[in-house]
């Protein structure tokens, strides 16, 4: 028999790395908490008219797309804004808004397979529903930025463009919207001249096509200045004009929080997925070209599912970039010992007729929540204590005849290399001080 792979795209985490995707996560669920997220679970497997309705080209052809035994067409999500979108618009329809909403796992796209890029991919995901103001745009940026920090990452910085704008020239140039989205396509993957080949074609006006060009070099970390300049570029497209002072007043907003925020501007920014109406963003880190994150305002796709109409903002984490990230700007380790500082215990038996004995006291340790592995490869005391030297384990708990006549142990504490005669009632005192 060969020998056996892993499905190309997919990964084990072993141990430590577990230990850090774990991490990441729990700080992507602490900031749920702080900003009021309540998490939702929602199914793996969908139908693939509402994972595709409007994914984009790009995460449509990408996705893991199958028949079920019943012959129905059914995917792999490869987001979770969809499912949410579907909820929002069914069971959750009549929930006094705003609401706030997080999720966390897996999603699957069948991307090629390169560092950062995976087919099987974890996610913390945040939506916002309910508002349209631009507080809310803010908030979605403001949640991550704390997240980044709380992960461990020191440089971090946001590009933030308005899919306002751009639409807001195509609509008045009268550019269907299947065109539309085409464009948008070609320009998040920066074939810009593509992009431009096609708007001309569909007889735009002779001064269309220099704005367009001009916009895509704007950008700059001066943000309200770059953006009263795509304002006053555009300044004869009244509904991009729009669009460029709602992300002057989020951008302000976000200045006056005083987070912090590394911004940049980018007019040409446009995203994948198809259903964003407003504000996008991504989030990167230097040295690694591909985002840890990205989202933005969709107000559109809830009233598209049938839902009532329901202005919403959202972002997702790609976890893997993320753990990634913090392997290249800290120790992971020392990111790790930052907020995990557990004491964990070893019981060894020094003889088989004492196993029982062992079993007992590490009942006893478990209950008050203290973490123990028992010696279970019957080695000799000084080979278990050699391992859990190796394993740096914080104490080992040794079960002898002698001591156990007094209803007493032996506690090594293994850092310090002391130990100490201790009742067997007061082993879970000793190995917590
Ligand atoms: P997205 O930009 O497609 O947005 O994905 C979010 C993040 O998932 C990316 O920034 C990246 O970190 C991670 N990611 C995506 N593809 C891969 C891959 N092949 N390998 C590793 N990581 C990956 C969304 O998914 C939207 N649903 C976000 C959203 C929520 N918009 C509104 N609400």
């Amino acid at each position: 028999m060969s020998e056996f792979k892993t499905v190309r795209g997919m990964r084990d985490f072993l141990p430590e790395e577990a230990r850090l995707l774990r991490h990441v996560e729990s700080k992507g669920r602490e900031m749920a908490r702080l900003y009021g997220y309540r998490e939702i679970v929602t199914p793996v497997v969908e139908p693939y008219e509402l994972l595709s309705a409007k994914a984009g080209e790009e995460v449509k052809s990408r996705m893991f797309l199958f028949k079920d035994l019943g012959g129905r067409d059914v995917a792999l999500r490869p987001e979770f804004t969809a499912s949410i979108a579907r909820l929002v618009a069914t069971t959750l329809r009549n929930e006094p808004k705003p609401f706030r909403l997080f999720s966390t796992g897996t999603v699957y796209r069948y991307d090629e397979p390169q560092r950062g890029r995976y087919r099987e991919i974890w996610q913390t995901n945040y939506e916002l529903l309910g508002s349209s103001r631009p507080e809310a745009d803010a908030e979605i940026l403001l949640l991550t930025c704390n997240l980044m920090k709380a992960a461990g990452l020191r440089k971090f910085t946001f590009k933030v463009g308005h899919v306002g704008v751009l639409r807001g020239i195509f609509t008045q140039e009268k550019l269907l919207e299947k065109v539309q989205s085409a464009v948008m396509q070609l320009l998040d993957k920066k074939q810009y001249e593509d992009a431009f080949k096609l708007v001309e074609s569909a007889g735009v006006s002779e001064a269309c096509m220099p704005t367009l060009r001009k916009m895509i070099d704007l950008k700059g970390n001066n943000v309200l200045e770059v953006v009263d300049r795509v304002a006053d570029l555009v300044k004869d497209y009244e509904k991009a004009v729009e669009a460029a002072k709602n992300l002057r007043e989020i951008l302000d907003l976000v200045l006056k929080s005083e987070a912090g925020v590394d911004l940049t501007v980018d007019a040409g920014f446009a995203r994948g997925l198809e259903y964003y109406t407003g504000m996008i963003l991504e989030v990167f880190v230097p040295d690694l070209d591909i985002a840890l994150g990205g989202g933005g305002r969709y107000d559109k796709l809830i009233e598209l599912f049938g839902g009532d109409p329901t202005p919403a903002v959202g972002i997702a984490h790609g976890v893997d970039r993320m753990m990634l990230a913090v392997q290249q700007q800290r120790t992971p380790q020392k990111v790790l010992q930052e907020t995990e500082r557990e004491r964990t215990v070893l019981v060894i038996p020094i003889k088989q007729e004492l196993r029982g004995e062992a079993l007992r006291i590490s009942q006893i340790l478990r209950n008050v929540g203290i973490p123990v592995e028992l010696e279970v490869m019957g080695r000799k005391m000084t080979k278990a204590l050699e391992d859990a030297d190796r394993r740096k384990m914080s104490y080992a708990v040794i079960i002898g005849e002698k001591e156990l006549k007094e209803k007493a142990v032996v506690v090594r504490n293994l850092g310090k290399r002391a130990q100490s005669t201790v009742k067997i009632e007061d082993v879970a005192k000793a190995v917590e001080s």
